[in-house]
């Protein structure tokens, strides 16, 4: 009997949308479209096969250097989908966080998140975690800040500084450390992705563009992840 583990925490980094629609002839933002799809029926596969734990990699701290159309073009989509989620997700009993910088996103972006968040605060089902405005570097300046600022405050002594205490105050703080990460696309890279949080994590690195990515491909991340001799993981039969 085929014994496999399943990853608690998978930490996914959706990309190729672009290429993906180069190759259809057809405008970028159609390839952002589509993967927007993908994500809605990965995010139902995942928790279908025993994942508890998904951070979804959407819009990076760098991304903001796109050409001015396409960023305009994946923020209206975003919030498109914010709001869209909030059904969806209550259905799906999906708890939904946003990670990153939200400060610098506009007032109408960080309100869909409140409304989101707010939601679906008290769903049992998969907790989803989707990164906006995200950066590892920034996440750990961001942390660091905070952290100064209890210890000028007289909250805080420096020297009780330690791993537990940084996590406690990152944007992840009550999620464990995802124990595989996928990129789709083809590069082999982390791109500031939970560099902290990723300290120990299983990477995988498939060339399968973001929007053809199925459940199917999800499972050899997975069958692949089971494979590797880990420490931790959920197992089933
Ligand atoms: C990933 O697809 C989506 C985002 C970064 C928002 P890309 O837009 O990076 O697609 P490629 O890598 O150019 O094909
Ligand atoms: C990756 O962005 C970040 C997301 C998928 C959100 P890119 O596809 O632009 O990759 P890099 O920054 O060139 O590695
Ligand atoms: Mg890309």
């Amino acid at each position: 009997m085929n014994t496999i583990k399943i990853p608690k925490h998978i930490a996914i980094m959706m990309d190729g949308n672009g290429r993906w629609a180069k190759r259809k002839f057809m405008p970028r933002t159609f390839g952002h479209i589509q993967g927007g799809k993908t994500l809605e029926a990965i995010c139902k596969n995942a928790y279908d096969l025993g994942v508890e734990y998904l951070t979804i990699y959407a819009f990076s701290t760098e991304n903001w250097s796109r050409p001015k159309d396409e960023v305009e073009g994946l923020m209206k989509l975003l919030k498109e989908y914010l709001n869209r989620s909030i059904e969806t997700s209550i259905k799906n009993n999906m708890r939904v966080k946003i990670i990153g910088n939200i400060k610098k996103l506009d007032n109408e972006f960080q309100s869909s998140i409140i409304n989101l968040e707010k939601a679906t605060t008290n769903c049992t089902g998969l907790k989803f975690q989707l990164a906006l405005n995200y950066g590892g570097k920034d996440e750990i300046i961001r942390t660091t800040q905070k952290i100064a600022l209890e210890c000028l405050n007289n909250k805080l002594d420096a020297s009780a500084i330690n791993e537990d205490l940084f996590a406690s105050h990152m944007d992840t703080s009550d999620i464990p450390d995802p124990d595989l990460f996928i990129r789709t696309g083809g590069e082999k890279r982390l791109s500031n992705f939970l560099l902290w949080e990723m300290a120990y994590t299983e990477l995988y690195f498939t060339d399968v563009l973001w929007p053809d990515f199925k459940k199917d491909d999800l499972k050899k991340a997975i069958y692949d992840f089971s494979k590797r001799d880990r420490r931790y993981g959920n197992v089933i039969e």
